[in-house]
């Protein structure tokens, strides 16, 4: 038993499609979560600053105690994903747990991905795909508008901008005849019923950060750490960016109001104190 919290972070929104599974599976669990909304998106940006930007958000929520940390982000996961296997504490990406879903899922050998420009760039849904059949076929799309399109409130399926986008960025996929489509950036779940609409009702969508809880469940389970206090866990939110608009998308997002829960950390200076921490202590 373990009563610590799970550390959840990404660069925004994206993570919480992770947090709320947690909450569904694990309703004990302490959760602290990070989202670099002052520095969002991250899919568009360098391997260099990706890599830079993974290593503070992990630091972060390591000086929170956690047990646990979750990469709720496609991007640093398949960018900064050795980072977080370095830990001193249990690590999972989104990557492994989604790319085994996706592979139990198709049937006609047939796997789409979507995720941002670094992930698809990256290859590393394919490889863990491949690592797992190596005779499966793989189509990728990067669809870069979709983060700023959540970002920005333009996720709901009535809206005919981000059904424009998608039908757009989805066409190679729809021609490839995918029956399995993994939604490989964490963010992407908020347009689930868009993709599915454009997709069509036979293409099963793997959701990377619904498969990324059930994985930490599992981890924990296994270093006998899941948490036994009897009561329901407690999320503490953190943002770089102004409180608000993130408080209203995570109120209504997560179907239970915490706007008392959500404080601002300035990330770089953070960084900047625990880099001179570490040092004087080396
Ligand atoms: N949720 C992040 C991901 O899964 C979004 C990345 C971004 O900020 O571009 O990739």
């Amino acid at each position: 038993m373990d009563n610590r919290p799970i550390g959840v972070f990404d660069s925004g929104l994206g993570g919480l499609t992770a947090v709320r599974e947690i909450l569904n599976i694990m309703p004990q669990e302490n959760v602290v979560y990070f989202g670099d909304t002052g520095r969002v998106p991250y899919g568009t940006r360098s391997r260099e600053t990706i890599l830079k930007y993974a290593a503070q958000d992990m630091a972060f929520l390591r000086s929170k105690d956690v047990k646990l940390v979750i990469a709720a982000c496609g991007t640093v996961s398949s960018v900064a994903g050795a980072l977080g296997d370095a830990l001193p504490v249990p690590y999972t990406g989104v990557v492994r747990p989604t790319a085994l879903a996706s592979c139990l899922a198709t049937r006609n050998g047939k796997i789409g991905v979507i995720g941002t420009t670094a992930t698809i760039r990256s290859g590393s849904y394919r490889r863990a795909i491949h690592a797992l059949d190596k005779h499966l076929s793989v189509f990728e799309q990067d669809c870069p508008l979709f983060v700023p399109l959540v970002e920005n409130d333009f996720y709901h399926p009535d809206n005919p901008v981000p059904r424009l986008v998608a039908e757009r960025y989805l066409a190679p996929l729809k021609q490839a005849g995918v029956d399995t489509l993994i939604m490989g950036c964490t963010h992407y779940p908020l347009l689930r019923e868009t993709i599915q609409q454009v997709m069509g009702p036979q293409v099963v969508l793997i959701d990377s950060g619904r498969e990324t809880a059930a994985c930490a469940m599992e981890l924990l389970r296994k270093e006998n750490a899941l948490c036994e206090s009897g009561e329901t866990g407690r999320c503490s939110f953190f943002v770089s960016d102004s409180t608000e608009g993130f408080s209203k998308a995570a109120s209504l997002f997560l179907d239970r109001d915490v706007t008392d829960n959500v404080s601002y950390i300035d990330i770089v200076e953070f960084a900047e104190a625990h880099a001179k921490t570490t040092e004087s202590e080396a």
